[in-house]
């Protein structure tokens, strides 16, 4: 039987999983920006607000879905899988209730506490802006100051690394947020594991290093993500061993605290002196992280899904073992003030043998726009990860000149700093 597939989003991550379904199922697809790479390989589009649920659910009834995929966050948050699960459409990814592992930082730390999830840092809640930047005046060393709801992965600022403890207080007291984390700077490298969890169950997939700053050498404001890379095992060249494994732990201790999770568990490391502390959870796929992953994932992403929906076991992964690297343009301007409107062109004939994945662009009539998000990725394959970097690297001449892009993520340089940086931490 031909399962239908509804997939909920319109970025970079939602194309990479389009590409790994499309062939094994009809596609379908909704989000609120034309993506021309998911238009592509969908038997249908429509044009759907990501967090209008009842919209989404109908569109899933009209066109048979049998299981959803929801990529963003914000679908998640408001209600979509509860809207979806409720007509009968499997929907692969959390419930509200059960997103707020993302959603909601406070009850994330809350959570690790109380089911005692290893790796949790030390934290406080504050519910009143002024007692928080008391906390700030009174601590002995470095912050992070985190709003509890979601904010694209932009709302962090980190005390002693992005902003001094006045710069903090300053931009505490000129937002508007109601809830507020703070808790201790953690200080190493991130890495990322994703995990697809069902029926209690978990798989895992190989660690990815995303890149968040918006400027070569890691400078500038936070971003959603400029670019990441994995090597050819499930480790990346600045861990040591057991240290995967210590973070596979603390999902598993997730996924055993919460036997109803569905969907893709996110683990944000923070690769420490003392082994990995989590930075955060997510409640999908990361992005660009996806677009690393499901490339190499050489099982169909398929069984995963309906073996979840059928309350099977999940297959045990395999994947091709090629290192990648991926690298987004984004535009000009982005995130802080970014271009959007602007038209762009993509050679699409020019990208070899590298991927290339469409993101937050509108395909109107007359050719390609950007938006406020990021424009679209490239990704490299190889035996190496400076193989896979040269591939990317020589498919971004599909760029044009309307966009910015990283050109340091996944060369030699900047793995090299990584692993140098860690060597320094655990002398
Ligand atoms: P989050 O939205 O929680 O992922 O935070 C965004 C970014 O802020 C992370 O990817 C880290 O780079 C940084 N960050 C968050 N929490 C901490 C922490 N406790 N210590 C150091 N950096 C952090
Ligand atoms: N790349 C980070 C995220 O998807 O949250």
């Amino acid at each position: 039987m031909t399962e239908t597939v509804l997939l909920v989003g319109g970025g970079g991550r939602e194309h990479a999983i389009a590409r790994a379904v499309a062939d094994d199922c009809a596609l379908y697809a909704c989000a609120s920006n034309r993506n021309p790479g998911i238009r592509r390989l969908a038997d249908g589009f429509e044009a759907i607000a990501e967090t209008d649920a009842e919209a989404v659910a109908d569109y899933a009834t009209a066109v048979g879905a049998d299981i959803a995929v929801i990529g963003p966050e914000s679908a998640l948050a408001a209600g979509v899988a509860d809207a979806l699960d409720e007509v009968g459409v499997y929907a692969f990814g959390p419930q509200a209730e059960e997103a707020r592992l993302e959603t909601d930082k406070a009850y994330q730390r809350e959570f690790m506490d109380e089911a005692d999830i290893p790796g949790c840092p030390d934290y406080e809640v504050f519910d009143d802006v002024e007692a928080a930047c008391e906390y700030i005046d009174a601590y002995d060393g470095d912050l992070a100051v985190k709003p509890t709801g979601l904010t694209g992965g932009k709302g962090v600022k980190v005390i002693g690394d992005q902003v001094t403890s006045g710069e903090a207080k300053a931009y505490l007291r000129d937002s508007d947020y109601e809830r507020v984390v703070l808790e201790e700077r953690l200080v190493g490298e991130e890495f990322t594991v994703q995990a697809f969890v069902a029926n209690g169950e978990l798989r895992t997939t190989p660690a990815v290093q995303d890149h968040k700053r918006a400027y070569e050498g890691d400078e500038g404001p936070n971003t959603g993500g400029m670019g990441s890379y994995t090597d050819t095992g499930l480790s990346l060249p600045f861990m040591a061993e057991g240290d995967y494994d210590a973070a596979v732990d603390v999902l598993e201790a997730v996924v055993d605290a919460l036997p109803d999770y569905k969907g893709v568990l996110y683990g944000q490391f923070m690769l420490t002196d003392a082994g990995p502390k989590v930075v955060e959870f997510n409640a999908r796929f990361g992005d660009p992280e996806a677009m690393n992953t499901l490339p190499v994932l050489e099982t169909p992403f398929l069984d995963v899904l309906t073996a979840a929906r059928d309350d099977d076991a999940l297959p045990e992964l395999s994947f091709s073992g090629e290192a990648t690297v991926c690298k987004y343009a984004v535009p000009d301007g982005y995130p802080t003030d970014p271009d959007a409107g602007a038209k762009i062109a993509v050679d699409e004939d020019s990208v070899g043998d590298a991927l290339l994945y469409y993101a937050s662009v509108d395909e109107r009539d007359d050719g390609l726009y950007t938006t406020t998000s990021r424009s679209f990725a490239v990704v490299g394959r190889g035996d190496s990860i400076a193989t896979a970097e040269a591939q990317a690297e020589d498919a971004l001449a599909a760029a044009g000149d309307r966009v910015r892009i990283r050109h340091d993520i996944g060369t030699a340089d900047l793995v090299q700093r990584r692993i140098d940086h860690m060597a320094e931490l655990r002398e």
